[in-house]
This record gives C-alpha cells, structure tokens and sequence, in this order.
C-alpha cells in the first residue's frame, strides 16, 4: 500500500472583513488540526476573485481555489453568521465546487455569531454538505457574542478555546474515514459533477 503523508487539512474562511473573528477562530482551529499531526492551510477568499458563479463561465482564480479545496484530506468550513444563515460568500465560494471537492470528503463546521444563537448557520451548511456527499463531523464548533469573545490573541475563554481547537483535532482523527453510501441529496444533485 502507497505510504501516505500526514492528512492535510484546509480551512475556508466565509468573512472577507479585515479583521474577522471566522479567520481568528479558524486559526484556533487549524492549531488544534496541527496538534494532532496535520498539515495546514487557511484559504482566505480574499485573495482569490471568485465573482457571483455565472455556470460556464471561465474565472482565472477559480482552479486555484477548488484545486486547493481538493488538495485536502479533510475541510472545515468557517462563516459568520448573517442573518440566521451563513454568508453569501462562503456559498459562492462553494458553488464554485461540486463533487470533485466535496464527495467523501470529510468536512468540520464552524461559526461565529454577533448574537447568542450561532446555530442555524451550521444547520444550513450541514445540508448543503449533504447535497455535495460530504462526510460532515457531527461535532461542530461555534463562537456566540464574537465581539467580546476575542482579543488579540483569539478566542480569550479557556473553555471555548479548547471547544474549537478539538474541532480540529476531530477533523483529523476522522480525515480519512472510510466513505458512507451516497445519500439522496446528492443522488438529485444534478449540478455538482464536473462535466456539467
Ligand atoms: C449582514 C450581517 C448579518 C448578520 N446577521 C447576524 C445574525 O443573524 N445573527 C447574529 O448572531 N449575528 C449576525 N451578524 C453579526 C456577525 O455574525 C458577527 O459580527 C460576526 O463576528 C461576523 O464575523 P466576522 O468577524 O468573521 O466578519 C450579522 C452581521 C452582518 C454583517
């Protein structure tokens, strides 16, 4: 059997804002996957133009990203919370993917929320993971009331911090877990294969 490296681990971070609390909390994340023996990279969207998805249509930055995307034995996916929901960006960003990235692949998640309630982003992201095959953790991580939960350094409470930093640890443990039979969702999803 081909000897294989450590599982790399790719983190996406669903807030373009300068200094956002999703890439700080990512960051503690990414510390807990490397903990663990991992590999890591922070895919920051603000570096790659990745324009709203017109289907066919060539975009230079798009291969950099999805390649980086399916580089991964494991993906978190990182958002804010907007409006009871994930970010429009982080969608883009993954509509830019399908099956290719996605199937079979392992996939934490990951919130942080102005307010007290960072759940139903990650409810929402569950489901579209679902629809792409993805092999999603059911433990999850998310950041409540961001404003005074960061400082400097990161997430400034002990028990919050260790909470996220297993998220990554968890990503690890399971990067490489056999795949499950493809669920309906994805059987319908008739957009996500490459030759679309
Ligand atoms: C357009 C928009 C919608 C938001 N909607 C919610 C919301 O529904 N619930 C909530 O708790 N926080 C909401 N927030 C607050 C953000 O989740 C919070 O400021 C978060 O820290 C932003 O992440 P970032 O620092 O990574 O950009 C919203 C913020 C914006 C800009």
């Amino acid at each position: 059997m081909a000897e294989r490296g450590p599982p790399h681990v790719v983190a996406v971070c669903g807030s373009l804002r300068e200094d956002s609390h999703t890439r700080k909390g990512l960051e503690e994340v990414l510390a807990g996957a490397e903990a663990s023996g991992a590999t890591r990279e922070l895919l920051d969207l603000r570096e790659y133009d990745l324009p709203p998805l017109v289907p066919g249509r060539e975009v230079e930055d798009a291969e950099a990203f999805t390649g980086a995307v399916r580089e991964a034995d494991a993906v978190v996916l990182g958002t804010p919370m907007y409006h009871g929901s994930y970010s429009g960006v982080l969608k883009n960003a993954i509509d830019y993917c399908g099956f290719d990235e996605f199937e079979d692949t392992t996939v934490g998640l990951f919130c942080v929320a102005g307010g007290a309630f960072p759940i139903t982003a990650l409810e929402h992201l569950r489901s579209v993971c679902r629809a792409l095959d993805a092999w999603v953790l059911p433990y999850q991580a998310a950041v409540p009331r961001s404003r005074s939960a960061f400082d400097d350094e990161g997430i400034t409470d002990e028990k919050l911090r260790e909470r996220v930093r297993t998220l990554g640890e968890r990503v690890v443990r399971y990067a490489r877990i056999e795949p499950d039979p493809h669920c309906f969702e994805a059987e319908q999803n008739v957009g996500a294969t490459s030759d679309d």
